[in-house]
């Protein structure tokens, strides 16, 4: 069932949205070679608490922490741990906040010192395919538009579009229908209404789409080891451009 916010819900996404956008700004301004991913997570927590938010993985399924950092060839739902980054190390942030009521979710990747043209490239079309398909997040439009418009950018580009994991709805649960893929048929799929708050979260791997999951029941990772970036938004729909609700500054 999906779940048409009012316009005084969508105001309460507004503050979730802010605060998981501040948090993910506050975060990228620490990252450096040496930190480790443990002192990123307790950092972002600690943020989280401090504005008056609780972060939503924590314990989300059993999730034992309060972001997902994913280093190179991790996909998604890396757990943090005392390994250190290391320059020319990239690393996808996944971040979730709950306030409110209501919750926001966003990620970015992020370069560790300077890295090479090759994984820059493929931050800069990982976060053009977000905005690509955000051009068709309108009402009256179908969610096969937002997969398709990703799906061509990445894969013109020579990348491997993940299938296994999707973006969702979102509002007072974290994951709320409908699924959100990053591919797909223009002009298929459930249409778009005004009123609709989803994750769009293109995951885009320099080589395969294809991904595995470790033996920790969380971390996922690209098969053939080649690197993977993530950048996510939670947007609200509107009869006109979508609201970006965790991208506002
Ligand atoms: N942010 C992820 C998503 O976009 C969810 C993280 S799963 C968790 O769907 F367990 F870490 F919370
Ligand atoms: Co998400």
């Amino acid at each position: 069932m999906v779940w048409l916010k009012s316009k005084h819900e969508i105001d309460l996404m507004r503050v979730s949205g802010k605060l998981t956008e501040q948090t993910l700004n506050a975060v990228r301004d620490i990252i450096k070679p040496g930190i480790t991913t443990k002192e990123i997570d307790a950092f972002a927590e600690d943020f989280i608490l401090q504005h008056g938010g609780k972060p939503s993985f924590k314990n989300y399924n059993g999730y034992p922490a309060s972001v997902c950092a994913s280093v190179n060839d991790v996909v998604v739902h890396g757990i943090p741990g005392n390994t250190k980054l290391c320059e020319g190390d990239i690393i996808s942030v996944d971040i979730g906040v709950l306030k409110d009521g209501f919750h926001g979710d966003a990620a970015r990747t992020f370069a560790v010192g300077s890295i090479s043209d090759e994984a820059k490239r493929l931050i800069e079309v990982t976060e053009k395919c977000f905005f690509e398909g955000i051009k068709f997040a309108k009402d009256g439009q179908r969610l096969g538009d937002i997969g398709s418009a990703i799906q061509d950018l990445a894969e013109s580009n020579g990348y491997g579009v993940v299938r296994k994991l999707v973006g969702h709805g979102i509002g007072t649960k974290m994951h709320e229908d409908p699924d959100v893929p990053n591919f797909g048929r223009a002009g298929h799929g459930m249409r778009l209404r005004s009123g609709m708050t989803i994750a769009v979260e293109p995951m885009i791997n320099m080589g395969t789409y294809d991904v595995f999951m470790e033996s920790d029941g969380w971390t996922v990772r690209t098969k053939d080891g080649k690197l993977s970036a993530h950048y996510e938004n939670t947007i609200a729909i509107t009869d006109g451009e979508p609201e970006i609700l965790t991208l506002t500054d």
